[in-house]
C-alpha cells in the first residue's frame, strides 16, 4: 500500500494551493517507496503487441523516438535512453497500487499510470504536457527542472517529439526515490536521469472542451439522434433575403442547444464517454462463466476486484434511478441495490466484509455475476 504523506499540509491545502496552479516538490511523499515493478520486467511489457511504449535517445547529439512492441534494447547501450509505457495500470496490479493514494481527486479526472525507466543521461527531453501530472520517482535518481506557465514555443525535435525552447528553471532539483514532483499542465519540464532510475506518473487529463462537443456529436449521430432538421414552420415572409435575421440565428443557437440542455441524453453520453477506457483493457475472461449460486457462495469467501484500468461511475442524482456507467456503457440495475454499485464504483478492492449487506440480494449478486463474466471484476483472495 502506498500512503501520500504531505507532511503538514492537508489534503485540501494540496489542491487550494497547487492542484493545476503551480509545480511543486513533495520530498519523501511516499516514504520507503519500493519499486512496485522490476526494470527488466518493465522492458518485457513493452516486448508485448498491446502496449503503448516509446523509447526516446539521443544519437550523435540527435533526438530519436520509436514506438514499440520493442524486440531488444542492447543496441542502445548504457546511456541516454529512456523507455516510457502507458496505461500501466492495465497491466501490473502491484503499480496499479500506487493511484490508489490519489483517490482524493476523482477517478473521472485520472487518465493513467506511466511508468519510465531510464539509463543516466536518459531522457525524454523538454516539454510540456496537457495534463496534471505526479511524477514519483521510484529507484535511482532524476534530475528535474520546471519553467513557470508563459509563452513557450513548442518544437518537433522528431516527428514523434514535441520538445519546448530553452527555459528558466523555477523548481531544479534531485529527486530521489519516494520523491513526487506534482506539474499541472502547460509548465515546461524537462527529467534527466542521473544513474539507472525509474519513475511512475500519475496522469490526470482534463478533455477539452471542442473534444468533447466533437465526441457528443458522434454520439448522437451513433444512436441516431443527430438526424433532426433545424425547423422553421412559422417562416414569415423576407424582404432581404440575404439577411440572416436575428430570430433565425436564435433559433439555430436554440435548437442546438436544446441538445446539451436535454440532460437525459447529455448525462448518458458523458457517463459513457468518461468511463470509455483510452488503453485496451487486459480482460480476464473467466474459463467458465460463473453461474449466480456459485458467486453467492464465493462473496463470502473471496474479495473481488476491479480489473486494472476499468472505468466505472454514476452521477450523483441518477444513481439512485439505477443507473451507472461501466466500461464506455450505460447500465440499468434495480435502484435498490445502488449503495452496493456505490461501493463497485468507489472502490477497486471489496472484501467479503464490506459486501456483507450485498451478498445476500439476487439483484446484487446477477450484476456482480455478469461483470465477473465479463471479465471487468475478478476474484482476489480476501486477505
Ligand atoms: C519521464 O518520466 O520520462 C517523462 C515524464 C514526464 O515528463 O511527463
Ligand atoms: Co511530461
Amino acid at each position: 500500500m502506498y500512503t501520500l504523506n504531505l507532511k503538514e499540509m492537508t489534503q485540501q491545502e494540496f489542491l487550494d494551493e497547487y492542484w493545476q496552479k503551480k509545480p511543486v516538490v513533495i520530498r519523501q511523499g511516499f516514504k520507503e517507496f519500493v519499486d512496485p515493478i522490476a526494470a527488466d520486467e518493465l522492458a518485457g511489457i513493452a516486448m508485448e503487441e498491446e502496449i503503448e511504449s516509446r523509447l526516446v535517445h539521443k544519437k550523435d547529439g540527435q533526438w530519436q523516438a520509436s514506438f514499440g512492441p520493442f524486440e531488444s534494447y542492447e543496441h542502445l547501450g548504457n546511456e541516454n535512453w529512456s523507455l516510457v509505457i502507458q496505461a500501466l495500470d492495465n497491466y501490473s496490479e502491484e503499480a496499479a497500487e500506487i493511484i490508489e493514494a490519489f483517490r482524493f481527486l476523482p477517478h473521472w479526472r485520472l487518465d493513467d499510470l506511466m511508468a519510465s525507466f531510464a539509463m543516466p543521461g536518459g531522457s525524454v527531453g523538454p516539454h510540456m504536457d496537457n495534463y496534471d501530472t505526479f511524477i514519483c520517482q521510484g529507484s535511482g535518481k532524476r534530475h528535474w527542472r520546471v519553467g513557470d506557465r508563459g509563452e513557450h514555443v513548442e518544437f518537433a525535435a522528431h516527428e514523434a517529439l514535441l520538445h519546448v525552447e530553452p527555459f528558466d528553471a523555477i523548481i531544479d532539483e534531485v529527486l530521489e526515490a519516494g520523491d513526487i514532483l506534482y506539474i499541472p499542465p502547460g509548465f515546461p519540464h524537462e527529467g534527466i536521469s542521473l544513474d539507472t532510475s525509474m519513475s511512475f506518473s500519475v496522469g490526470f487529463r482534463a478533455n477539452s472542451a471542442v473534444s468533447v462537443l466533437s465526441a457528443f456529436a458522434d454520439h448522437l449521430i451513433d444512436s441516431e439522434q443527430g438526424s433532426q432538421l433545424l425547423e422553421d414552420p412559422n417562416r414569415q415572409v423576407v424582404s432581404q433575403s440575404g439577411e440572416v435575421s436575428n430570430n433565425d440565428y436564435a433559433s439555430i443557437k436554440s435548437q442546438l442547444q436544446s441538445l446539451l440542455d436535454d440532460d437525459k441524453s447529455f448525462k448518458r453520453f458523458t457517463g459513457q464517454f468518461l468511463t470509455t477506457a483510452k488503453h485496451e483493457l487486459d480482460t480476464l475472461l473467466p474459463d467458465e462463466p460463473f453461474a449466480l449460486t456459485e458467486v453467492s457462495n464465493l462473496l463470502h469467501s473471496h474479495a473481488i476486484k476491479r480489473l486494472g484500468g476499468l472505468r466505472a461511475f454514476y452521477f450523483e442524482d441518477t444513481i439512485d434511478q439505477g443507473l451507472c456507467y461501466i466500461n464506455g456503457s450505460e447500465l440499468e440495475f434495480s435502484a435498490e441495490i445502488a449503495n452496493g454499485v456505490k461501493l463497485l464504483c468507489n472502490q477497486v478492492l471489496l472484501l467479503p466484509d464490506e459486501l456483507s449487506d450485498w451478498s445476500h440480494n439476487a439483484a446484487f449478486i446477477e450484476l456482480v455475476t455478469e461483470l465477473l463474466n465479463q471479465g471487468y471484476w475478478y476474484l482476489s483472495e480476501a486477505e
